[in-house]
């Protein structure tokens, strides 16, 4: 009898990072990542500041590729098995495929809905049913209909910074992605508006695969399933987030966790 060990996903995996290297001019920030995240997963990266999380998560939507100097040397990125840097992939497409939300809420200086429709009608949407349709469920994805359901042509930036920040989510997932990058977005937030963002996070991945950067360990415990630590632009250790924390098989992962590193 053949007892499989390691059994193949079916699909492959919605992200999978190969081998990469990724440099800032001559200074490598990512050595030698391999990462697949499954899809419908919330993965959280952790690690001491500068180890790299943040130029990880921006490799997969391509968005360090504008920095003069910085560029990958070795290695690929693919989603749903697609290379991202296959030129028949446009930015455009990859960006509507690969919503992004950062430290900062950065709502456009325009009305909620704007803000929300924006990403659809890059994708040429014009019609306003459709439009109006697409911005409901986006609302409803951030848990913030109910609270902006009469006000959403006034300007996003009467809102407050945790609904600046829902919106931010709303604008991301308007165009469906299938992931969704978040850098840290509730270090800017009170508790309280923290709290609402990470309530969302598991009905989110129901629909996206999730994949956020958070300093703070006690927030991947709460909204990941896996987690991936990284240490000096190495990935250390990645596994479902309890296991990593309770039982974590890498020596430098146990030291970064118990704080005496
Ligand atoms: N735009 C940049 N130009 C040059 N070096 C950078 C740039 N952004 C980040 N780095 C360097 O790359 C490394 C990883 O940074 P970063 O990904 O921001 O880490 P983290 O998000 O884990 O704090 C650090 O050494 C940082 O100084
Ligand atoms: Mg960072």
């Amino acid at each position: 009898m053949v007892i499989a060990t390691d059994i193949e996903p079916q699909e492959p995996p919605m992200i999978e990072v190969r081998d990469l290297d990724f440099a800032y001019g001559a200074k490598l920030a990512l050595e030698d990542i391999n990462l697949k995240v499954a899809r419908h997963r919330v993965t959280a990266l952790i690690g001491p500041s500068g180890c790299g999380k943040s130029t990880l998560l921006r490799c997969i939507n391509r968005m360090n590729q504008r920095l003069p100097g910085a560029h990958i040397r070795r290695g690929s990125i693919r989603i749903e098995g697609h290379d991202i840097h296959d030129p028949r992939v446009s930015l455009t497409l990859l960006r509507q495929r690969v919503g992004m939300v950062f430290q900062k809420s950065n709502p456009f200086p325009k009305s909620i809905h704007d803000n929300v429709a924006f990403g659809l009608r890059i994708a040429g949407v014009s019609d306003p049913v459709v439009l109006d349709e697409a911005v409901e469920r986006a609302l409803r994805a951030a848990a913030l209909w109910d609270e902006l359901k009469d006000r959403l042509h006034q300007h996003a930036h009467s809102l407050s910074g945790g609904q600046q920040q829902r919106l931010c989510i709303a604008r991301a997932v308007a165009t469906r992605p299938a992931v969704l990058l978040m850098d840290e977005p509730c270090s800017a937030l009170d508790p309280i508006a923290t709290l609402k963002i990470e309530e969302l996070l598991g009905q989110l991945a129901q629909e996206h695969t999730v994949v956020i950067v958070t300093h703070n360990m006690q927030q991947a415990v709460r909204v990941s399933h896996d987690t991936a630590f990284l240490h000096l632009g190495r990935l250390v250790e990645h596994a479902p987030t309890a296991q990593l924390f309770d039982n974590p098989q890498q020596a430098l992962t146990e030291a970064y966790l118990r704080g005496t590193f």
